[in-house]
């Protein structure tokens, strides 16, 4: 399983994350970082994940693999 994390230190709330996945992505509620969601759609997503990892200008987006 894919677990994807935000980190909320580094996070400058760009929002292109949520706009390239929104099956995986949210702002929180005053827009100023996004989180995973709480029941993420890795799963068929792994491509728009990799792409938000990839363009996230603050490189704030990781995943690892769990067991
Ligand atoms: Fe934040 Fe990067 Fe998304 S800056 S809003 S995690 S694209």
């Amino acid at each position: 399983m894919i677990k994807v994390k935000v980190d909320q230190v580094t996070c400058i709330g760009c929002s292109l994350c949520n706009e390239i996945c929104n099956d995986v992505f949210e702002m929180n509620d005053d827009a100023s970082k996004a989180k995973v969601k709480i029941d993420p759609r890795v799963s068929g997503n792994e491509e728009r994940v990799d792409e938000a990892i990839k363009l996230c200008p603050s490189n704030s987006i990781s995943k690892e693999i769990e067991s």
